[in-house]
């Protein structure tokens, strides 16, 4: 007799399948085609699938001196709402995360987490600081964006990265001729970024690629140790939302259709899809602050474009949980026997209309207010736990830091 036990549809080696996955002491521990025995059942209802937690490798918790855009708490009672299970904190925080005295402090505020967490280092001409903390996972920026700091010589700080280094590529250079930010910014840093990664072939992934010729150069060049991931913001708007609503400026920012366009036709090749949530208050966003919410819309609009058929349940699993728990060796997740039981319950055939008047996030606004989307999720498992059920939180912040395959 297992302790709980789900009944319903999953997906399962590349398809979506009906049976039962059983859950003791917080772990996924038996898939099965037939009904598993439990102390306790839930039956999905039609309409209703299994699927792991989402684990977005980009997010801006904020808090610190900006906790009016948002605080641990806030952001990740937004992700545990939209169906995400882990995130990654991004360290461009007021104070930046680039000492250790700070990142412990980060750590300590982590406590309040709803959700797991890997947490970030800002690499940016501080070797020495980098090697003495562990971080989960270590972030450069090529040019400057929200916070301003930039890496004067990616390189050094490529080679230094004790971990594997996030990458916001858009070359400083070329931000100052060009403060609009065209495809050229962005296309300059992806061929800088892989030439350094042809020499130094360390962990590298490369943040929000919103152009087709950047996509292009990383997919011609295929470096198995380079990763990479799209925005949902990149790949639901362009460049023409953005000019009926300035609240959408981010960096970098919205494209023209075809670039979107070409972000879609190879989707499949994409590996990771992350939000890259950058909340604002609308009074920031007034004062030209770049950067969009996105932790509880980004399932949704993924699920809506499985109804629309422009991508399979699988590839939504593969981009936001199986490929980010591999490529960040992420040593209990994933979705298979043994791994924790983050689990999200999503209804595909449920219609809402986006309100950000709904949404913990204290952004306070969101890029899709008004839209109608089909696919919602509806109940979060955090190891085995139920922490949200139909848009109300459950129970208090259980979030842990996670755990590296052999320290990676
Ligand atoms: O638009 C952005 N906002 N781009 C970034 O790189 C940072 C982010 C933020 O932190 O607000
Ligand atoms: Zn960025
Ligand atoms: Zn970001």
């Amino acid at each position: 007799m297992f302790d709980l036990v789900f009944v319903g549809k999953f997906p399962y080696n590349g398809q979506v399948v009906e049976g039962s996955v059983a859950i003791e002491e917080g772990k996924i521990v038996r898939f099965s085609k037939g009904e598993l025995k439990g102390e306790k059942i839930l039956r999905l209802g039609r309409g209703q699938v299994l699927l792991p937690g989402m684990i977005d490798v980009h997010v801006h918790l904020r808090d610190f001196e900006e906790s009016h855009k948002e605080t641990v708490k806030s952001g990740t009672m937004a992700a545990i709402h939209g169906g995400i299970t882990t995130v990654f904190d991004m360290p461009n925080t007021r104070p930046p995360v680039m000492d250790e005295r700070t990142f412990r402090l980060r750590g300590r505020i982590f406590r309040r987490s709803y959700a797991d967490y890997a947490l970030g280092f800002l690499l940016a001409g501080n070797c020495e600081e980098a090697k003495a903390v562990k971080a989960d996972f270590y972030k450069a920026f090529m040019g400057a964006s929200t916070g301003g700091i930039f890496s004067e010589d990616f390189e050094a700080d490529y080679s230094c990265a004790p971990g594997p280094l996030h990458v916001h590529a858009e070359e400083a250079s070329l931000i100052i001729r060009f403060p609009e930010r065209p495809p050229i910014v962005e296309v300059v840093a992806i061929r800088k970024a892989l030439d350094a990664a042809e020499r130094i072939k360390k962990r590298l992934h490369i943040c929000h690629v919103s152009t087709a010729e950047g996509l292009k150069e990383i997919l011609k060049r295929g470096f198995s140790w380079v990763s990479f991931e799209v925005t949902p913001h990149h790949l639901f708007l362009t460049r023409r939302d953005y000019e009926r609503n300035p609240f959408l400026k981010v960096y970098p920012p919205l494209r023209d259709e075809k670039d979107r366009r070409f972000l879609w036709e190879h989707i499949k090749d994409v590996p990771v899809i992350a939000s890259d949530h950058a909340p604002h208050t609308p009074e920031d966003k007034e004062g030209g602050a770049a950067g969009l919410p996105g932790l509880e819309t980004e399932l949704a609009l993924l699920l809506d474009a499985v109804n629309r058929g422009l991508l399979t349940l699988w590839d939504v699993v593969e981009k936001t949980a199986l490929n980010p728990a591999r490529l960040f060796c992420l040593k209990t997740k994933g979705f298979s026997e043994g791994k924790d039981a983050d689990i999200i319950v999503v209804d595909l055939k449920r219609e809402w209309v986006v309100r950000a008047d709904d949404f913990y996030t204290k952004a306070g606004w969101s890029p899709y207010e008004g839209w109608r989307l089909k696919g919602k999720v509806i109940m979060t498992f955090l190891r085995g736990e139920l922490v949200m059920e139909e848009d109300e939180i459950i129970g208090r912040p259980r979030g842990e830091r996670v755990a590296k395959e052999n320290g990676a």
